[in-house]
């Protein structure tokens, strides 16, 4: 399934042939953290458990062949394997930032984590890009590991992806 994007960016599921493109361009965004090609393979083959989608390069995007890699401007996943969903990865090409396809993402995963309730991500605390981000978007922090990397804090952030005034969610959640 493709959808477009408010800044006309085509969102497409994540293709085996993503591969390589998305592990080199993890090298470039994490660098010791990166997810590697076999990483990907994995979180792949977790489907449908998991569900990863691809913000293809917009002129590759409908002339591509199948099996032939894009390039990639930007990427998300979550694993929606019960009530609370979880982002397992996020990121935009430098090049592409600040567009909205960031927001773009994380609004196509609210869409792919139903029918969870809430949805958990892991973020660094000197992150300010995506702190912003998540909280513009109304993610709060429910724990912090103090020094999770090295010296820095990794912050548990939540939202709720139904009306927190809904009772009956609310019940769904405990
Ligand atoms: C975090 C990230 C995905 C944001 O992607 P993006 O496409 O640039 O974000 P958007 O253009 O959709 O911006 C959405 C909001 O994020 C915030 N934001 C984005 N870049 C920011 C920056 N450099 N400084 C402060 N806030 C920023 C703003 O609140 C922005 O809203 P606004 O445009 O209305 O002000 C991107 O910076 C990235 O890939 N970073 C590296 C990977 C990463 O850290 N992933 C998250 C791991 S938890």
């Amino acid at each position: 399934m493709t959808t477009a994007t408010g800044s006309h960016t085509v969102l497409r599921e994540t293709r085996w042939s993503d591969i390589p493109t998305l592990a080199e361009l993890e090298t470039e965004l994490f660098g010791a953290h990166a997810w590697s090609a076999p990483s990907w393979w994995a979180a792949l083959a977790a489907r449908p458990r998991r569900a990863y989608v691809t913000a293809p390069v917009a002129a590759s995007a409908t002339a591509s062949v199948a099996g032939a890699p894009d390039g990639v401007l930007g990427y998300a996943g979550v694993d929606r394997g019960g009530a609370v969903a979880d982002v397992m990865t996020i990121a935009v090409a430098p090049a592409a930032r600040g567009t909205g396809l960031g927001r773009a993402l994380l609004h196509r995963l609210y869409e792919l984590a139903a029918p969870a309730s809430a949805l958990l991500l892991e973020v660094r605390a000197d992150n300010v890009a995506a702190r912003a981000l998540y909280e513009s978007e109304g993610f709060e922090v429910l724990t912090v590991r103090r020094r999770y990397y090295g010296d820095v804090d990794a912050l548990v952030m939540r939202r709720h992806l139904t009306d927190p005034t809904d009772s009956s969610a609310e019940q769904e959640q405990r």
